[in-house]
């Protein structure tokens, strides 16, 4: 793999900068972002109405835990335009989360914020190891998702070539790949596992790839698929988190030199760690749920969004802006068997550490009256082609979930191609359950 790590004048002056420089700074900027929200937002004006707090109030950062939380279902209620704080002519650009259930999370963005998300993902490109001159292939979805057009904005950013692909027709990711030679591919890591199977079906060694980096994001993926994907097409692979309500991707990013959880740009989105039953502000290091405030943002301030994302804050390493541990479950995310606590991300572990099977699975929950039950759906790698072959790959995996996250699983091992493919974010649990009458 290439040494890819960005000489320190590449770098905003602020990615360095002294610790109380930069608190100097998120404070000048939250005190305007919650004057901006109360003046512009009916919601906000109410609610910190209600809760008896102003914009005045916030005198230091750590008064930031008097002002009321956002949740997703604050938006919904204010679909579409309500949270918006600038005149609908002002919104340059809108984008939506589909969302599972009920109407879509709508965002909006001025063309100053347009502005600041591009040079945030040109940030995250470089701090991954992607420089000006560059060529990125981009795989992640266009559309209403964030995904597509945020990564290519900030590539065009950065000075890159961009290809926009969007997700899908995975044939032709991997002719495109191998005759534009992009080095920088921006995809979710559960779709990367496609395009690397397309390599192999194509019969095209992926460690000749021209790509030396993947920065992959939009859903949970654990180190044991970072290890996977490196070794199997000689890439470094960077994690990049975001979301639509917050920006979309460009939040924070890993650093390409360290691989040790993601720098927030906390110059533009201030993070807190809150305990999801109470509420209370957690200490750094504390694990919790993530919750933003947007510190710049015109369009759609956010004050105290609740991610649901579940991490810890750290110190900064490369950058001396903070780091937040790889998101490895939301909370929505987390199933609940028999008492048991587990996330989709501590089976992918499993999966990939077994090597007679393919890096694919799907979890299906259900249940007969009160009793749940999970199956796991994984599919054997084509050397473990015998059913006895099967049969050890599936019992040893039942036995590996059992013993390191302590449930009790049902293992089907399928044929090669037996499991779903995804084109963007991956669907890792297939709810069966029926509600009990
Ligand atoms: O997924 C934005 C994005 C696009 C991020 C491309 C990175 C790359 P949403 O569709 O609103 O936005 O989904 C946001 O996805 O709250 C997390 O639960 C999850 N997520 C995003 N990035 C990561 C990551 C985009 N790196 C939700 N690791 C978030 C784990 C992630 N989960």
């Amino acid at each position: 793999m290439k040494t890819l790590t960005p000489e320190r004048s590449l770098l905003d002056a602020i990615e360095i900068a002294s610790i109380d420089e930069i608190r100097g700074l998120q404070l000048e900027r939250m005190q305007w972002s919650l004057r901006h929200a109360y003046d512009n937002v009916p919601f906000y004006r109410k609610s910190f109405d209600e809760k008896g707090v102003h914009p005045d109030d916030l005198k230091s950062l750590a008064d930031l835990s008097k002002f009321p939380f956002t949740l997703k279902d604050d938006l919904r209620a204010n679909y579409p335009f309500g949270m918006f704080a600038v005149p609908r002519e002002q919104i340059v650009r809108i984008h939506a989360s589909s969302g599972t259930t009920g109407k879509p999370t709508v965002v909006g963005y001025t063309q100053k914020d347009i502005d600041m998300w591009a040079n945030m993902v040109a940030r995250s490109l470089r701090a991954s190891g992607t420089r000006a001159g560059d060529m990125v292939h981009v795989a992640y979805g266009y559309g209403l998702f964030t995904g597509g057009l945020g990564a290519h904005y900030g590539a065009e950013r950065l000075g890159c070539t961009v290809v926009p692909v969007s997700g899908g027709m995975t044939e032709r990711q991997v002719t495109l790949i191998e005759d534009f030679k992009p080095s920088t591919i921006m995809v979710t890591p559960s779709y990367m596992l496609n395009i690397l199977e397309q390599y192999q079906r194509a019969g095209i060694d992926p460690r000749e790839s021209s790509l030396d980096v993947g920065v992959f994001g939009a859903e949970p993926w654990t180190n044991a698929m970072r290890e996977e994907v490196e070794t199997a097409f000689d890439m470094h692979a960077v994690d990049i988190y975001g979301l639509s309500e917050v920006l979309g991707p460009g939040v924070a990013n890993e650093c390409v030199e360290t691989k040790d959880g993601l720098h927030v740009w906390e110059d533009h989105f201030y993070p807190e760690i809150i305990d999801p039953e109470t509420g209370d502000v957690l200490a750094d290091g504390e694990k919790g749920e993530l919750v933003f405030t947007t510190l710049t943002k015109e369009g759609l301030p956010m004050i105290r969004y609740r991610t649901r994302d579940l991490t810890r804050l750290m110190p900064g390493t490369a950058r001396t802006l903070r780091r937040m541990e790889k998101v490895t479950g939301r909370s929505d995310d987390m199933i609940i068997l028999r008492g048991v606590n587990l996330f989709p991300t501590q089976v992918e572990e499993q999966v990939l550490a077994a090597p007679a099977l393919a890096p694919y699975f799907q979890i299906e929950l259900t249940n007969e009256g009160r009793m749940d039950s999970m199956t796991v759906n994984v599919e054997a790698t084509s050397d473990a082609a015998d059913a006895d072959a099967r049969t050890a790959a599936g019992q040893a995996l039942q036995a590996r979930i059992k013993d390191v996250i302590g449930v009790t699983a049902q293992v089907t091992v399928g044929e090669p191609g037996a499991v779903e493919r995804s084109q963007g974010k991956a669907r890792r649990v297939v709810d069966r359950r029926m509600p009990l009458s």
